[in-house]
């Protein structure tokens, strides 16, 4: 009688599948390879140049929130009461709002302190009775009339009010050209002190 093989084979296959394996052995682990100087100093560039670049993004970043704004100061302010104000010049607000406040036997007047040439801010020479610019050398007398130099006309003088508080109100933006033909200062509007408080 003939031996049927058919199923005896599969079963040795799958007794020999569940031999145990023998432990498979374990690769050996590589030692580390130690750093080389040149690895440190590559690392040590890549690292400090990443933190240059994120401390130029943040520095950007907090750039933005605040814009380039120029303070500029106010053009319209008070300068006090008539009776501070004695006989000459007052230098006291020339750093503040670039003016001079003045008197004479006329009244009070306001000198922008800017040179009619090229609008340097002249200095005022108490000694010599005189502004002078310390750019090109025009001068000009108490009352900013150019006399010397080459400063081609008076300097301007700035518009004056009273306030309700009784306080003397400068307005540095409108200003009066004098014209030495007509000896009257122009663009005088009606019904205002212009450039003279008569106090
Ligand atoms: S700017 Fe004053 S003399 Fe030139």
């Amino acid at each position: 009688m003939a031996e049927d093989h058919s199923e005896s084979a599969p079963k040795a296959a799958s007794s020999e599948a569940l031999q145990p394996r023998a432990p498979r052995q374990k690769e050996p682990v590589q030692a580390k390879a130690k750093d080389t100087p040149g690895d440190t100093g590559r690392r040590a560039f890549v690292f400090h140049t990443m933190a240059g670049f994120i401390t130029l993004l943040i520095v950007c970043f907090a750039r933005f929130f605040f814009p380039r704004t120029l303070f500029e100061p106010k053009t319209r302010f008070t300068i006090g009461y008539p009776g501070d104000y004695g006989f000459g010049v007052d230098t006291k607000w020339q750093q503040k709002y670039r003016i001079w406040v003045c008197r004479n036997a006329s009244g009070l007047f306001v000198i922008y302190a800017r040179c009619t040439h090229l609008g340097c801010t002249p200095d005022w020479k108490p000694a010599e009775n005189k502004f002078k610019c310390p750019c090109h050398g025009s001068g000009f007398d108490a009352e900013g009339m150019n006399y010397e130099g080459p400063a081609p006309k008076p300097m301007l003088r700035c518009h004056l009010e009273i306030d309700p508080t009784g306080q003397v109100l400068v307005d540095s933006l409108n200003l009066y050209d004098f014209d030495v033909g007509t000896k009257q200062f122009k663009n005088l509007q009606p019904g205002t002190n212009g450039p003279l408080l008569v106090v």
